[in-house]
């Protein structure tokens, strides 16, 4: 037993659910708890914000399938996280059904017809980083809408799509009330965004107090949209037509056709095995599921139980692998139909068996002293896990990139445009807002998809049935902090809970340091790791891991303590 798994923190906010009333007429208050780790056998759901895994709740309790539920929580998530909730970003989805087919969707965002490799550099050749990062410029074609139908065509149980997208619709209507975070982070963004968007919008008409109700009219409409028409509600008609208007006003290049023409990909999953169990993951245009592979096969041959948990051994193990792998995804990763990523050589027992043959168990090696980047923390994405009766399992990632993305708002649509542009590589070796660099394997071209760092994964057990979902936001830690959860419970034995909340470190190659949750490492570990060679840096929370693992049928949550993230199952 761990001492999280009885710590469901009571969030005394009043919660404005108003299902089927007018707003300010007979509203239906609840209050509604946000759990650290819940129990059940029919159903988890696990999500950064309890609205949403509320909705998603919902869903599977009326007969929804795992895929059901999460389309209802990505669009929910969208109304009550708009830090990283999306319909204006994109994503990757992996599932696993009970039988243990697996199967992955591509809802990433691609670059406009009109976008090209310079584009923003500046007469000189330099980056104008501000362009990719903020405003109109940054966004990618938002992907979310086309992957929520995809996934429902391909595997929905419940055949209701308005179903899935009306409790979002009521949210926006009738406003969800912010907790403490959302409400901070709106406020702490208020002036740039209101910067960007020419004046306040309607995420920023007010500096917002915990327990505030925030309604999205616009957002609401173009929900409805969606409910009523499917992705031709967005991608098509008057939605896309605000959209694009919107571009032209203020300076993007997002087209009417691009908005046509914009897939989502169902993508053959990226499957490894790790201690006899097998890990199934996202391939390009995500680095996460190579990376994760690399991580997990480069200490597969050691025994990290014998050591201690964060013990030198094995962060200094750990960190090595990171600084080797990430280097390869700096030079090899990038859109596989765009660029000839080698996947299976950088998948291949003997190539990651050769990477770490210079593996030295008592000194640090050197990353190319070149640049280094600038990791910024602001970091926003999501993930949430869905499981259903059948036992059905869903991991899904999904971004807008930055908090808030480019913080440009199509006003008249409601929703955040994403700044994902930025993870492209805008100049080879200059680092984007993660501190990652890249080349030409990620450069800029039009349709193209940028390289991303998310790794929705799931783990299977023996009988090659779901066993541990798991994902996080965290831009560049994304794949070391899954990498580490999957650690935590595979190696260590510990529960989802105590699992996700455990501190975490990172390297990511360049710049070439270990940065420590917190300075989270013991004074002797950090000591052994100094004389080994490593430089250590500390930072900010890494990651919002959220887990569940499945054994003998019942299903254990962990929602990340460093958040409002919430499990709830039944
Ligand atoms: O796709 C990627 O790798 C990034 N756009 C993810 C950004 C992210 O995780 C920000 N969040 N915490």
């Amino acid at each position: 037993m761990n001492n999280r798994s009885a710590s469901n923190i009571l969030v005394a906010l009043l919660f404005v659910f108003g299902l089927g009333c007018r707003s300010g007429q007979n509203t239906t208050t609840q209050t509604y708890t946000i759990n650290k780790s819940a129990e059940g056998s029919k159903g988890m759901v696990v999500s950064a914000h309890p609205f949403a895994t509320q909705v998603g709740l919902d869903i599977l309790k009326k007969g929804g399938n795992a895929v059901d539920a999460a389309i209802a929580v990505q669009f929910a998530l969208a109304v009550c996280y708009p830090v990283a909730g999306n319909i204006g970003g994109g994503g990757f989805m992996v599932y696993v059904d009970k039988n243990g087919n697996s199967n992955t969707l591509d809802f990433r965002e691609m670059a406009p017809a009109k976008a090209f490799a310079d584009m923003y550099l500046d007469a000189k050749g330099d980056p104008i980083t501000e362009l990719s990062i903020n405003g109109p410029l940054a966004g990618g074609v938002p992907g979310t809408v086309a992957g929520m139908w995809e996934a429902y065509s391909k595997y929905s149980k419940l055949k209701d799509w308005k179903a899935l997208v009306m409790p979002a619709v009521l949210g926006a209507k009738n406003g969800v009330i912010l907790t403490s975070n959302e409400a901070q982070g709106l406020n702490n963004n208020k002036i740039k965004m209101d910067s960007i968007n020419h004046g306040a919008t309607v995420y920023t008409k007010q500096y917002w107090k915990t327990g505030d109700v925030m309604k999205l009219p616009e957002l609401a409409a173009t929900l409805s949209a969606i409910a009523e028409q499917g992705p031709k509600g967005f991608y098509e008609g008057k939605v896309a037509s605000q959209i694009a208007n919107a571009m032209q006003k203020d300076g993007g290049i997002i087209t009417l056709e691009d908005l046509k023409n914009y897939k989502a990909v169902w993508r053959n999953p990226i499957i490894t095995t790790y201690r006899g169990q097998k890990v199934v993951t996202m391939p390009p245009p995500s680095s996460g599921g190579m990376v994760l592979v690399q991580l997990l096969k480069s200490v597969e041959p050691y025994n990290l139980k014998a050591n201690q948990w964060q013990s030198a051994t094995n962060v200094h193990l750990m960190v090595e692998a990171e600084r080797r792998s990430y280097a390869d995804r700096a030079t090899h990763m990038g859109d596989m139909d765009y660029y000839p990523v080698p996947m299976t050589t950088l998948t291949s027992d003997e190539y990651i068996a050769s990477r770490m043959k210079n593996f030295d168990p008592n000194k640090a090696s050197k990353s190319d002293n070149t640049k280094a980047g600038n990791i910024k923390e602001t970091e926003q994405t999501t993930h949430y896990n869905v499981v259903d009766a059948e036992g059905n399992a869903v991991s899904i990632t999904t971004t807008l990139n930055g908090g808030y993305g480019s913080k440009y708002v199509i006003r008249e649509a409601g929703f955040l445009l994403n700044n994902e542009m930025d993870d492209f590589s805008v100049k080879p070796g200059v680092p984007n807002l993660y501190g990652l660099i890249g080349n030409e394997a990620n450069k800029i071209e039009p349709g193209k998809r940028m390289l991303s760092s998310m790794t929705p994964a799931i783990v299977l057990d023996k009988n090659g049935k779901p066993n541990i979902i798991v994902g996080t936001p965290g831009g560049s830690t994304i794949i070391t902090s899954v990498f580490q959860t999957i650690i935590n419970i595979m190696d260590f034995g510990m529960a989802a809970d105590e699992a996700v909340a455990r501190p975490r470190f990172h390297h990511q190659w360049m710049p070439d340091v270990v940065m420590l949750e917190n300075d989270c490492l013991t004074p002797e570990v950090k000591e052994k790791l100094k004389e080994m060679g490593h430089n250590l840096v500390t930072r900010g929370k890494i990651g919002r891991v959220e887990a569940i693992i499945i054994k003998d049928g019942k299903y254990s949550g962990g929602a990340d303590p460093r958040g409002d993230d919430d499990a709830k199952g039944y």
